[in-house]
C-alpha cells in the first residue's frame, strides 16, 4: 500500500544517486527510534557528525538531510585538517515528545554496530548529557559532558574560530586583522553568538545584535551595556556594519539580503548560508567577502573531535586558533584561482581528502 505521505518517485531522494559510501537505517519499533546514518567519505579516517533529532515532515525529507549534512562534514573535517570523515545522523521525530533513555540506547546500540566507522555528537535537538546516555551503549561517542570526560559546549570554540576567521577576512581585505572600531553586526546571540560578542567587545568593536529572543538580547545588554540592539536581521543588515555575522539559521545570504547588505565582510557562525546557487558570485560582484561558513565554524568539531585524544581545551584551542590560517589561505586562494571563496574551500577540502586519503593505499604490515 502506498502511504499517502510519501512524495512520488521522482522527487525522492536516492542514497545511491550520492557520492556517499554508506547510509544506514534504523529502527526500534518500541521505543519510536527511526534513525538514519549517512557517511559519506572516510578516506581521511572515521567519519564524525553530529545527530539531529528533527521532527521531519516525511523520511524523503530525512534523507535529504542527512545526505547534504554529512557531505557537509566530510568538507569540514578535512578543512579542518582533522584525521576524520565525514558522516551525521538523524532520528525522526519531535525529540520533545519521543526523547527517553531507551529510544537513546537503541539508537547507540545501532551506532555500535558500525564499530567506529562514524563517531557521533550533538546537533539540533541533541546535547551533551544526551550523548552521556547514547555512550551508555555504544564506545563512538563525542561530545559527552564534562562529567563523563567530555568535551562539554562545542560553543566556546566555534565562537572561538569565528572571531579567527573574522580576524582573518579583516587582513585579507584591509590589511590589518585588527577588529578595534570596526561596526559588527550579529544575528542570533544564541549560545555561539553570544560567545562571539564577548570576543568583539573584548577588541573593542563597536557590535549591533538582533535576536527575536527578548531574554537572550537582554542578557546580553546586561553584561555588555555597549553593545546596541536593534529590532530584527532586515534592519541590522543596512545599518552601517563593516562585518555582518550571521549566527542564527541557515539561508542567511539571499538575494534579498545580498542586495541590502552594507557590509564588505561576512563571517558567521550559521551553517549552509548561501541560500541557493549562485548566491555566492553575487556577494563578490557586490564586493563583499565571504568567509565560508564551514570553514570559519569548524571550532565546534574540533573541540568534541579533541576527546578522542582525552579532552584537553588547551590543545583544542590552539588547534582552532589555526581557523585563522585556513580563512586566510582559502580567501587567498580565491584570489589567485578568481573563484568565490566557498569553491576555494571546497577545492582545499577536495585536495585534502585526495592527497592524503591516496596514501592508505601504501601497504603497512599488520603488528
Ligand atoms: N553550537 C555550535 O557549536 C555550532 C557549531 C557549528 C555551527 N553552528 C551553527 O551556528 C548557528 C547558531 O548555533 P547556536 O548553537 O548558537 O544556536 P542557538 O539555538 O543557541 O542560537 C541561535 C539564536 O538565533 C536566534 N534566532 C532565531 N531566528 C533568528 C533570526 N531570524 N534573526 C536573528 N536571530 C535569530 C535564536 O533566538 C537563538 O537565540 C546555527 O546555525 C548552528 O547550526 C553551531
Amino acid at each position: 500500500m502506498t502511504d499517502p505521505s510519501t512524495p512520488p518517485a521522482s522527487s525522492t531522494p536516492s542514497a545511491f544517486g550520492s557520492h556517499h559510501e554508506q547510509v544506514v537505517f534504523c529502527h526500534d519499533e518500541a521505543s519510536g527510534l527511526k534513525a538514519i546514518i549517512a557517511i559519506y567519505s572516510t578516506a581521511l579516517g572515521p567519519a564524525l557528525g553530529g545527530t539531529r533529532f528533527y521532527p521531519y515532515a516525511t523520511e524523503a525529507e530525512a534523507l535529504t538531510d542527512v545526505l547534504n549534512l554529512s557531505q557537509g562534514m566530510a568538507y569540514k573535517n578535512a578543512l579542518a585538517g582533522l584525521d576524520l570523515g565525514g558522516g551525521k545522523a538523524v532520528i525522526i521525530g519531535d525529540p520533545g515528545k519521543l526523547k527517553g533513555e531507551a529510544l537513546l540506547r537503541a539508537y547507540g546500540r545501532f551506532v555500535q554496530t558500525l564499530n567506529g566507522r562514524y563517531f557521533t555528537a550533538c546537533d539540533v535537538g541533541t546535547f551533551s548529557a544526551d550523548m552521556d546516555v547514547i555512550a551508555r551503549e555504544c564506545d563512538f561517542v563525542v561530545g559527552r559532558t564534562v562529567e563523563h570526560g567530555g568535551a562539554g559546549d562545542s560553543s566556546v570554540l566555534t565562537a572561538f574560530g569565528v572571531y579567527q576567521g573574522m580576524r582573518a577576512s579583516a587582513q585579507h581585505v584591509w590589511g590589518d586583522a585588527s577588529l578595534a572600531g570596526k561596526r559588527v553586526g550579529v544575528a542570533g546571540v544564541g549560545k555561539v553568538g553570544k560567545h562571539l560578542v564577548d570576543h568583539l567587545m573584548a577588541e573593542e568593536a563597536h557590535v549591533v545584535i538582533t535576536d527575536p529572543y527578548e531574554p537572550a538580547v537582554s542578557a546580553l545588554l546586561a553584561t555588555h551595556p555597549g553593545v546596541v540592539s536593534v529590532a530584527d536581521t532586515d534592519t541590522l543588515i543596512r545599518e552601517p556594519l563593516d562585518i555582518y555575522a550571521p549566527c542564527a539559521l541557515g539561508g542567511a545570504l539571499n538575494d534579498e539580503s545580498v542586495e541590502a547588505m552594507t557590509a564588505q565582510i561576512v563571517c558567521g557562525a550559521a551553517n549552509n548560508q548561501l541560500a541557493h546557487d549562485g548566491i555566492e558570485k553575487r556577494l563578490e560582484e557586490r564586493g563583499i567577502t565571504y568567509a565560508p561558513d564551514y570553514c570559519v565554524n569548524a571550532g565546534g568539531v574540533i573541540q568534541v573531535a579533541d576527546e578522542l585524544e582525552g579532552f584537553d581545551f588547551d590543545r583544542a584551542k590552539a588547534r582552532a586558533a589555526k581557523i585563522y590560517d585556513t580563512t586566510l589561505s582559502v580567501l587567498a586562494r580565491a584570489k589567485a584561482e578568481g573563484v568565490p571563496p566557498s569553491i576555494a574551500a571546497d577545492r582545499v577540502a577536495e585536495q585534502r581528502i585526495r592527497e592524503i586519503g591516496r596514501l592508505r593505499q601504501v601497504y603497512l604490515p599488520k603488528g
